[in-house]
C-alpha cells in the first residue's frame, strides 16, 4: 500500500538539505530539571530562536520548532509531510525510523490516504459519542477505584489507577479482551521507547499486528459491536489495513491517558491550592482544569516530526525540501507570548489554545475520549480522596525520560 498518493509530491525536490553547524544541538535532549518542564536545552533553542538547526543522533540535521505560532503553522500546512518515508524525514531513533518504515499506520501518511483511513474512524470519536460514553466511563473510574482502595495503601497509581482506566476503556470500544492486557502494554512500551533498537520494535510491531489481525478475522466472520468489528467487515479495507489502525488506537488509546494521568496526580500534590480548585470544581470547570494540566505537562515530549515538500519560509526561516523539522508542542505550549508565566500551572487559565493534541489534520483523533477520562478519573480522586499523598519522597521518583510520550515511571501513594 503507498503511503503517499500525490504522484506529483512524491519525492521532495532535489535540494541539499540545510546542514547544522557541530556546535548545533543534539536531538533528543537529555532531561534536566523540573520533571514538568521541557528540557532546558529546548526552552533555550525557543529563547534564541522559533526554528533553530540541530544534529540528530545519526548525524542528519534538522529544524527544531519551538515557537507557538511556528508549530501550528508547520502542523497546518500540507507542505510539511508526515510520511516517514520520504527522504529527510526526521527520526528520533533507529526504532522510530523502523516503525514508520514497516507498516506505517495513517499517523505517518499524507493526505489523500491519510483522510480516507482516517474518515472511517472519526464518526467513533464524535464528542456526541463520546459523551454517551461517560456513564460507562464512571463505572471503570469507580470500579478501579475500589480495587485500588481494597488493596490498601501504599499502592503504585500507575498500575494501579492510571493504567486499566484508558486501557479498560479502549478494550471496550475496540473489542479487545482485557485479559491480554499485559501482552499489549508491554509491547507498547517497546514501541515507544527510543532506546528500543530497530528489530526489538519491528518484533514488537509484528507480534501485535498478528494479534489484532488474527481477533479481525474473527470479527470479520462474527462481528460484535466494536471498533474493529466495523472495520473488519468493511469492502474496502484489507484485514492488514484493519489491524493497523487498531493498532494506533490501541497505544494511542492507553500510553498517553494513562501518563497524563499519573503526571497530572503528581502535579496536583506538588500543587494542593490546585488540588484543592479540582476538588472544588463543577463539571465545566473540571474540563478547564483539564486543558490546562494538558497545557502544562505536554506528554507528547518527543518532536512531532514532518519533512518539507517544497522550499518556503517559516517565522522567517529559509526551508528546504527534504528538511526535516521536530514540532516541539512543550515549548510552544510555554510560549509566553500566548499563555503569560506559561511556566505555572494555574487551573483558571483559559488554555483551550494548546497544542498538546497536536494540530491540523493529524490532530488527535481521540482526544473527545481522552478529555472525558482524564476529566472523569482525576475529579474522582481527587474528591473521593482528599488525604491522598506521595508514599514516598519525591527525590525517588523517576521519569520516562526516553519515552516518547512523557510520564513517570512508578508514583507510590497512600491516602
Ligand atoms: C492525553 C491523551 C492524548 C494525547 C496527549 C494525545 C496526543 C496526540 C498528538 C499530539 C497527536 C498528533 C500526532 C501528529 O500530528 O504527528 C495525536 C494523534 C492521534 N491520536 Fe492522540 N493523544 C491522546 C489520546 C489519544 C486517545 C485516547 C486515542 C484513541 C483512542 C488517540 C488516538 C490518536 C490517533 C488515531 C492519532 C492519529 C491521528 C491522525 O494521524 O490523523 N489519542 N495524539
Amino acid at each position: 500500500m503507498s503511503t503517499s498518493t500525490d504522484p506529483g509530491a512524491a519525492t521532495p525536490q532535489a535540494t541539499t538539505p540545510t546542514p547544522a553547524p557541530d556546535s548545533a544541538l543534539l536531538l533528543p535532549a537529555e532531561a534536566d530539571g523540573c520533571p514538568f518542564d521541557p528540557p532546558s536545552a529546548y526552552r533555550q533553542a525557543a529563547d534564541r530562536s522559533p526554528v533553530t538547526r540541530t544534529r540528530l543522533w545519526d548525524g542528519s540535521s534538522c529544524w527544531l520548532v519551538t515557537g507557538y505560532q511556528e508549530v501550528r503553522t508547520v502542523l497546518a500546512d500540507q507542505r510539511f509531510s508526515a510520511d516517514g518515508l520520504r527522504p529527510g524525514f526526521p527520526f528520533l531513533s533507529p526504532g522510530r525510523r523502523q516503525l514508520a518504515t514497516n507498516t506505517p499506520g495513517f499517523i505517518r501518511m499524507d493526505d489523500p490516504e491519510h483522510a480516507r483511513l482516517r474518515r472511517m474512524l472519526t464518526t467513533e470519536f464524535l464528542v456526541k459519542r463520546v459523551e454517551a460514553l461517560r456513564p460507562a466511563l464512571q463505572r471503570i473510574v469507580d470500579d478501579t477505584l475500589d480495587r485500588m482502595l481494597a488493596a490498601g495503601g501504599p499502592v503504585d497509581l500507575v498500575t494501579e489507577f492510571a493504567l486499566p482506566i484508558p486501557s479498560l476503556a479502549i478494550c471496550l470500544l475496540l473489542g479487545v479482551p482485557y485479559e491480554d492486557h499485559e501482552f499489549f502494554q508491554q509491547q507498547s512500551r517497546i514501541l515507544l521507547d527510543t532506546r528500543s533498537p530497530g528489530p526489538a520494535v519491528s518484533d514488537a510491531q509484528r507480534s501485535l499486528l498478528s494479534y489484532l489481525g488474527d481477533l479481525a478475522t474473527a470479527k470479520r466472520r462474527a462481528p460484535t459491536d466494536d471498533i474493529l468489528s466495523r472495520l473488519a467487515v468493511r469492502d474496502d479495507l484489507a484485514t492488514e489495513e484493519a489491524a493497523s489502525m487498531a493498532l494506533l488506537l490501541l497505544i494511542a488509546g492507553h500510553e498517553t491517558t494513562a501518563n497524563m494521568t499519573a503526571l497530572s496526580t503528581l502535579a496536583l500534590l506538588r500543587n494542593p491550592a490546585q488540588a484543592a480548585r479540582l476538588r472544588a470544581a463543577g463539571p465545566a470547570e473540571a474540563k478547564a482544569a483539564v486543558e490546562e494540566l494538558l497545557r502544562y505537562l505536554t506528554i507528547v515530549q518527543a518532536g512531532l516530526p514532518r519533512v518539507a515538500t517544497e522550499d518556503l519560509e517559516l517565522g522567517g526561516t529559509p526551508i528546504r525540501a527534504g528538511d526535516g523539522l521536530l514540532c516541539m508542542l512543550s515549548t510552544a505550549n510555554r510560549d509566553e507570548s500566548v499563555f503569560a508565566d506559561g511556566s505555572e500551572l494555574d487551573l483558571d487559565r483559559d488554555a483551550r489554545r494548546h497544542l498538546a493534541f497536536g494540530f491540523g489534520v493529524h490532530q488527535c483523533l481521540g482526544q473527545p475520549l481522552a478529555r472525558a477520562e482524564l476529566q472523569i478519573a482525576l475529579h474522582t480522586l481527587f474528591t473521593r480522596l482528599p488525604q491522598l499523598r506521595l508514599a514516598v519522597d519525591e527525590e525517588q521518583l523517576s521519569y520516562r525520560t526516553t519515552m516518547v510520550v512523557h510520564g513517570v515511571d512508578a508514583l507510590p501513594v497512600s491516602w
